[in-house]
């Protein structure tokens, strides 16, 4: 199989590179990435031998062509990613993630090849702090944050190139992922090279949030299942049970990395903030037989935190541009 891969040189592309040239040799992989602030080559270094890496952007509809009538199957990662930054400015958010879709979307059409469209949990708004209510594929879609809104919108696109035009597609919206190689930006990576850095964790308001984590190798793993096995037309949520609020994340990893539980500053909250998200997969693991492996989250912390340690070379020089960035903010 010849793969494009989009977003390959991001924290979960990257991740399903490296897992798919390790456990999928017979696949040819191509990564079309435009190396924005959040994709970085040394991400696919150890790979970089078995794999071709084209630096473009999304919205280079004859590039993209061009990738796409070379490859038998299309899994799109790209996006802006950080609902902060949307806050902030919106603008590539709406290029990359909306225009950036219509253009991988015009090219499979096109070319009548396989789309997997990788999408997010928060297409579909927040829920109540307290009760059992999950988002499931006929969830409606309520969208809070600039970032949320044009998932949303390359979600519809998606869906009405299937209906219209008969594309063979499938997309999964996916909870909050982590594990190695992810933007020290987010809030676990954040927080971890935080207190490697000898900085104070900030968090957000009073941490109730809730957010459903998953490793980022059980997300790829079912993005595999997918792929394979996926039902064109279909949309799967992605979760693996992993439901905490925030304080509660970040006072386990001040006690893995042998901190007091209250070493950290509460800093003010992100507008519009999302209270909680929490994912049914049960529809995954039925149809598709999908179960993921790494439950513990204390567990996958602590491989994280060991991830972060031992690869300063990878984090280290963006530290302090990243925390500045926030400190501008006031957070
Ligand atoms: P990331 O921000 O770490 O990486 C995104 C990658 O896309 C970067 O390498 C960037 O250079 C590339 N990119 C951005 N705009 C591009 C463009 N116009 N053309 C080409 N490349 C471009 O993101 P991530 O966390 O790895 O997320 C990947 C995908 O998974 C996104 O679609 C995101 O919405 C979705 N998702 C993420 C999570 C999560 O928790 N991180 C959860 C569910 C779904
Ligand atoms: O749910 C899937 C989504 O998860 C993905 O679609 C997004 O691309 C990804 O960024 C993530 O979105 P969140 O906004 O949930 O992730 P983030 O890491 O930014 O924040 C997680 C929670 O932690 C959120 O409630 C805000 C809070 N937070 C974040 C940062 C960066 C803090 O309390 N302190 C922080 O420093």
């Amino acid at each position: 199989m010849r793969l494009l891969v989009t977003g390959g040189a991001g924290f979960i592309g990257a991740n399903f590179v490296h897992s798919t040239v390790q456990e999928r040799p017979a696949v040819a992989v191509t990564v079309l990435d435009v190396l924005t602030y959040a994709g970085s080559r040394e991400s696919l270094r150890s790979v970089d031998d078995q794999i071709r890496l084209i630096e473009g952007d999304l919205v280079d509809e004859s590039l993209v062509d061009t990738l796409v009538a070379e490859c038998d199957a299309v899994v799109h990662f790209a996006a802006e990613t950080h609902v902060d930054n949307a806050l902030a400015g919106p603008a590539p958010f709406v290029r990359s993630n909306v225009v950036g879709t219509f253009s991988v979307l015009e090219a499979v059409r096109r070319h009548g090849v396989r789309l997997h469209h990788v999408s997010t949990d928060e297409v579909y708004g927040d829920l109540p702090l307290h009760g059992d209510e999950r988002f499931t594929a006929q969830t409606p879609f309520n969208p809070s944050s600039p970032y949320s809104a044009t998932k949303a919108s390359a979600d519809l696109l998606v869906r009405a190139w299937v209906r219209s035009y008969g594309v063979r597609a499938t997309i999964s919206n996916c909870s909050n992922n982590y594990g190695p190689y992810q933007h020290i930006e987010k809030f676990i990576p954040r927080q971890i090279t935080n207190v490697l850095t000898g900085r104070r964790p900030k968090l957000y308001g009073t941490g109730a949030n809730v957010r459903d984590w998953i490793h980022v190798e059980d997300h790829n793993s079912a993005v595999w299942h997918i792929l394979e096995g996926g039902v064109c037309g279909s949309t799967y949520l992605i979760g693996a049970d992993g439901e905490r609020d925030n304080l509660s994340v970040l006072q386990l990893i001040l006690a893995l990395m042998g901190r007091d539980a209250d070493d950290f500053d509460h800093v003010p909250d992100r507008v519009g903030h999302d209270l909680r998200y929490a994912i049914d997969a049960s529809a995954l693991r039925a149809e598709l037989g999908w179960t993921p492996k790494h439950t513990d989250l204390t567990e996958g912390l602590t491989s994280t935190i060991a991830w972060y340690r031992d690869n300063e070379w990878w984090w280290g020089p963006l530290k302090e541009q990243v925390e500045a960035g926030y400190t501008e903010r006031g957070q």
